[in-house]
């Protein structure tokens, strides 16, 4: 198993460019599968989860041809309606799939997905939904089936805010007969860029990227062409990234519309930050300021940006509170940073004390999860001597070649092959 070797305390000058976006990436190459012409697929992050949901888009009986940051994908029959047992358990995202599978082949099984363990993560109201639009749901040992001959638009309120539950019920509902209205769905950027997306060819979405979203199905959905959204979390990554390790730090192709509120805490943690167009400029910080966070449903604080906000307060002079109320497991890795020198209580599973300045020194890591993973990654860049992060599957799952975009910005930094 590969893993990080790094040498902390380098100054990080330079530009960075941010990636497509992750949690777009893979919703449109699932919805690709809606259809049997060509969808084109640009700005695709070089990453694990997006060649895994490639694997499993091929298995099925899809055509997907890749080169570098692109690919067409061309689903022309589905030939199984079992996902690979073998993928689906290693990506939550693999539920996406259900919805075009079931669609163009009347039913899908799959194991209960994997993923991140940041937590439970249920599939309750994705079960629900399915139900509602019709479909028959059969649970035998971890597996479930669903199977329905013909879909039918629903109403459908979520008790809960679910990302990937909003986008499979909005995949699933283009091709179903009659109307179907979403309440109280996601907001995150990455649901009106899918909408958009599928009205190019041929669905019919309205008020994605408000709490309702209106679909009116249609028979066909045809080819189109999608550029994906530029990684907003990543984007903040970097963020941190310039305020713990600049230098000074310019973070190119990104959208600070979409984090907002993570802005709004850096600055009132001091950390000076230019924005121009599609760029931030960031700076290194001398003095960092305590700051009390609350993670929250777009457009509130991502909780994929907990984990390195977390890191920052280890160097503010003061006491902050994190507080990550949508996964339970989100703040598990702060043990980690203990054993690096960090000084963080946690009072329960979803709200941490960070203590800080404190000094951090290098040691053996492990990622735990790919958020928590780029976290230890940085906690090695600014840690005193050698640090290693082992099990870095977990970092490569999101952020593409990370190690060579951070040697030139002058990071020490090498990933060794075992
Ligand atoms: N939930 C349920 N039942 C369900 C679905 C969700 O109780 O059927 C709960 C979850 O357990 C959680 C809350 O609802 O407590 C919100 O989960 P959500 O469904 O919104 O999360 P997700 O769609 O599985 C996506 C991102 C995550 C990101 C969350 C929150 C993808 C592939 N993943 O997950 O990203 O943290 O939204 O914004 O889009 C990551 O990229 O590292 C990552 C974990």
């Amino acid at each position: 198993m590969s893993y990080f070797e790094i040498i902390g305390g380098r100054k990080l000058n330079g530009e960075i460019e941010v990636k497509g976006a992750k949690n777009a990436a893979l919703k449109a190459v699932a919805s690709a599968l809606l259809s049997r012409e060509k969808w084109t697929i640009t700005n695709l992050p070089q990453i694990e989860d997006i060649s895994r949901i490639l694997e499993m888009v091929e298995d099925l009986g899809a055509e997907a041809k890749r080169s570098k940051n692109k690919v067409e994908i061309q689903a022309k029959n589905i030939k199984k309606s079992r996902l690979s047992e073998r993928l689906a358990g290693k990506l939550r995202a693999s539920i996406i799939l259900a919805g075009p599978v079931l669609a163009r082949t009347g039913k899908v099984s799959m194991p209960y997905p994997g993923g991140c363990v940041i937590g439970k993560r249920p599939i309750d109201l994705f079960l629900a939904g399915f139900q509602k639009m019709g479909a028959k749901v059969k649970w035998q040992d971890d597996h479930f089936s669903l199977s329905a001959k013909k879909l039918k638009g629903a109403k459908i309120f979520f008790p809960k805010i679910t990302v990937t539950g909003t986008e499979a019920m909005m995949i699933t509902a283009v091709v179903a007969e009659g109307e179907t209205i979403l309440e109280n769905a996601a907001m995150e950027p990455e649901i009106p860029a899918l909408a958009e997306f599928l009205n190019r060819s041929g669905s019919k979405i309205s008020g994605a990227g408000t709490p309702t979203i209106r679909i009116k199905g249609v028979k066909k959905i045809g080819g189109g062409r999608m550029k994906i959204i530029p990684d907003r979390i990543e984007t903040g990554t970097f963020v941190i990234l310039a305020a713990l390790c600049g230098g000074k730090i310019k973070i190119k192709n990104c959208n600070p519309d979409h984090i907002r509120a993570f802005l709004a805490n850096i600055q009132k943690a001091g950390v000076r930050i230019e924005e121009e167009n599609n760029e931030l400029v960031v700076w290194g910080a001398e003095k960092i300021n305590p700051v009390n966070v609350s993670t929250h449903e777009y457009p509130g604080f991502a909780t994929d940006l907990q984990p390195p906000f977390t890191l920052l307060m280890t160097r503010a002079r003061g006491t902050s509170q994190i507080h990550d109320p949508i996964f339970e497991g989100r703040l598990l890795f702060t043990d980690i940073l203990n054993s690096m020198g960090a000084n963080i209580v946690l009072n329960d599973p979803h709200r941490a004390t960070v203590q800080g300045p404190t000094k951090l020194r290098g040691r053996k890591i492990a990622s735990p999860d790919l958020r928590a993973g780029i976290t230890l990654l940085l906690s090695g860049l600014i840690a005193k001597g050698k640090t290693t992060v082992e099990n870095i599957y977990q970092i490569d799952r999101g952020y593409e070649r990370i190690e060579e975009r951070l040697q030139k910005l002058g990071a020490d930094i090498k990933r060794i092959e075992k």
